[in-house]
């Protein structure tokens, strides 16, 4: 089986009713970054960020998979799918993917921050101030926070350079190291790149825009496939 690598970004679950960052009203326009998603805004206002969190998580539980996670999980059939996200939603994994490697941590999940290692599965929606690990420190969200590094990388990279087929849903590309996967692509691999909005890297013969929504986007993906399985 081929090997098809996804790395999807916030424009995969907007369908699902997830607002992006970047776009108008996305969450970055209404939130200040530095004092919702970094280890400063933490240390400055720990209740701001749990309760951040806390919504997008309360969101999270009353959110569904869209056609395009739908299809993409449904790939698996013909192909050897790896689903690298920035997402922290599980929305992928709620489709059926069953190769998801999440680069910038998951919603549902926490850990100690006095020891990385100790990464629990939250119950329910809400992360408490008091709410301790095991070895008696506050839990944080498990997300990787501006300035924060990013483990998941290496495995990302190492999936991206064995891609038969490299397809990218939902991303602005403006986040490192996320966005410099695609250097990391074999020559000659095809690269499908799905997006409402235009790409900003030049065309090349070997990548083919898409230029819609996640939902029809990952349709369209599939029967351009269909002749490759
Ligand atoms: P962005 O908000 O930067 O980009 C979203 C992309 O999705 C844009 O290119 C949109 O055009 C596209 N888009 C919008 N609606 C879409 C739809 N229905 N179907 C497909 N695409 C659509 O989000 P990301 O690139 O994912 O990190 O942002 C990367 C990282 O920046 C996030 O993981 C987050 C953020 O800060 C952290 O919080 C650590």
């Amino acid at each position: 089986m081929k090997k098809l690598v996804v790395l999807s970004g916030a424009g995969m679950s907007a369908e699902s009713g997830i607002k992006t960052f970047r776009d108008h009203d996305g969450l970055w326009e209404n939130h200040d970054v530095t004092q919702v998603a970094s280890p400063e805004g933490w240390a400055a206002d720990p209740h701001l960020v749990l309760e951040f969190y806390n919504q997008r998580r309360k969101q999270l539980y009353e959110t569904r998979p869209n056609e395009g996670h739908v299809g993409l999980a449904e790939l698996e059939n013909f192909f050897d799918v790896h689903v690298i996200t920035q997402n922290i939603d599980d929305l992928h994994e709620q489709a059926g993917s069953s190769k998801v490697l999440h680069l910038h941590g998951e919603l549902k999940k926490v850990r100690s921050t006095v020891d990385e290692s100790l990464v629990y599965e939250l119950e329910g929606w809400q992360l408490n101030w008091g709410d301790k690990c095991e070895k008696g420190s506050q839990l944080r969200p498990h997300i990787v926070w501006f300035g924060e590094a990013v483990p998941a990388i290496e495995p990302a990279i190492e999936l991206t350079q064995q891609a038969d087929i490299f397809v990218v849903v939902g991303t602005s590309l403006n986040v490192y190291p996320a966005a410099g996967l695609l250097n990391y692509v074999s020559r000659g691999v095809p690269i499908y790149l799905i997006d409402p909005a235009q790409p900003m890297f030049t065309p090349s013969s070997n990548i083919t825009f898409i230029q819609e929504k996640a939902t029809t986007g990952v349709k369209k993906l599939i029967n351009m496939l269909k002749p490759q399985q």
